[in-house]
C-alpha cells in the first residue's frame, strides 16, 4: 500500500506553499503556546479557545473563560494567566475554559483552517500523537509556530520528531521534513539542554522561565491529542 505523504513548513508566512485540503495540520509552537496547550488539556483544562486579538480575547471574560495570553513573552495585563504551562497546568483545578491569544501560536492555528483536521502537538504528548497519526492514512502537514516569521529550532526538532516517528507509516515529502529528521536524530538525547540553547529560550530569560522551558521539553507527560473543533481545541476521544 502507498504510504501517505508528511511534510513540513517551517513558519505561518510559508503556509501558502502547502496544500491543506484533505490534510490534518498538525501545529507547533514547543515554547511555549502548543505545550502549554497540550500541558493544560493534559491536567484537565476542559477546552482552549483561540483567538488572533488581544481584545477579542479578553471579551471572553465575560461567558466564564479564563484570559491567558502573551506578547514577546510577556503576560498580557488584566489576563489571569500568562504563557507558562505550569500555569495551564494549575488552571486545570478551576474546571474553567481558557481563551488564549499569544504571538505565534494561536496565528498559526488560523492559518491551517483548510486542513481537515488541525491537532495540537508538543513533546509532551509526542508518543500519544505520533500513534494517532500512524493510525490515520491521511496526508500530514505539520506548521511551525517559529517567531515572527522566522524559523526556529525548538519547533523544527519537533517536526523532526514526528517525520522520524512516523517513518513507516508517512513518507516525507520535502526538505524541511528531512533536515528537521536529521536535526531530531542528532539531538534526541539532548532535549532539554537542546531547547536551553534557542534564540527564544534566551528572549525568555528574564521572564523566569526555566522551569517552563524543562516542562517544554518533557516527553510523554500527557496522552492527549488536542484536536480544535467549532473554534475550540479539545482533547480527542
Ligand atoms: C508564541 O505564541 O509566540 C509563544 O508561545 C511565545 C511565548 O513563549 O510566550
Amino acid at each position: 500500500m502507498k504510504k501517505a505523504s508528511i511534510s513540513c513548513i517551517y513558519t505561518p508566512e510559508l503556509i501558502h506553499q502547502a496544500q491543506l485540503e484533505g490534510k490534518i495540520a498538525v501545529v507547533i509552537d514547543i515554547l511555549r503556546a502548543t505545550s502549554c496547550m497540550v500541558a493544560g488539556l493534559g491536567a484537565g483544562v476542559p477546552a482552549i479557545r483561540p483567538f488572533l486579538e488581544v481584545a477579542t480575547c479578553r471579551s471572553f471574560r465575560d461567558q466564564g473563560y479564563l484570559l491567558a495570553g502573551e506578547r514577546n513573552g510577556e503576560k498580557l495585563e488584566g489576563f489571569d494567566l500568562g504563557n507558562s504551562p505550569l500555569e495551564y497546568e494549575s488552571a486545570a483545578a478551576s474546571g474553567k475554559k481558557i481563551a488564549v491569544t499569544t504571538t505565534n501560536g494561536t496565528r498559526s492555528l488560523a492559518a491551517v483552517a483548510a486542513a481537515d483536521q488541525i491537532l495540537v502537538g508538543a513533546f509532551l504528548n509526542q508518543s500519544a500523537l505520533i500513534e494517532y497519526l500512524a493510525n490515520q492514512s491521511k496526508d500530514i502537514v505539520i506548521l511551525c509556530a517559529g517567531w515572527k516569521g522566522t524559523v526556529n529550532a525548538e519547533d523544527t526538532l519537533f517536526a523532526g520528531a514526528l517525520v522520524h516517528g512516523l517513518q513507516s507509516t508517512h513518507t516525507a515529502q520535502d526538505d524541511a521534513s528531512l533536515m528537521a529528521k536529521l536535526l531530531y536524530q542528532s539531538q534526541k538525547g539532548s532535549i532539554a539542554a537542546f531547547l536551553s540553547s534557542t534564540s527564544h529560550a534566551k528572549r525568555l530569560s528574564g521572564l523566569n522561565s526555566d522551569l517552563d522551558i524543562e516542562l517544554c521539553g518533557s516527553q510523554d507527560k500527557y496522552s492527549v491529542v488536542p484536536i480544535l473543533i467549532e473554534d475550540e481545541i479539545v482533547r480527542k476521544d
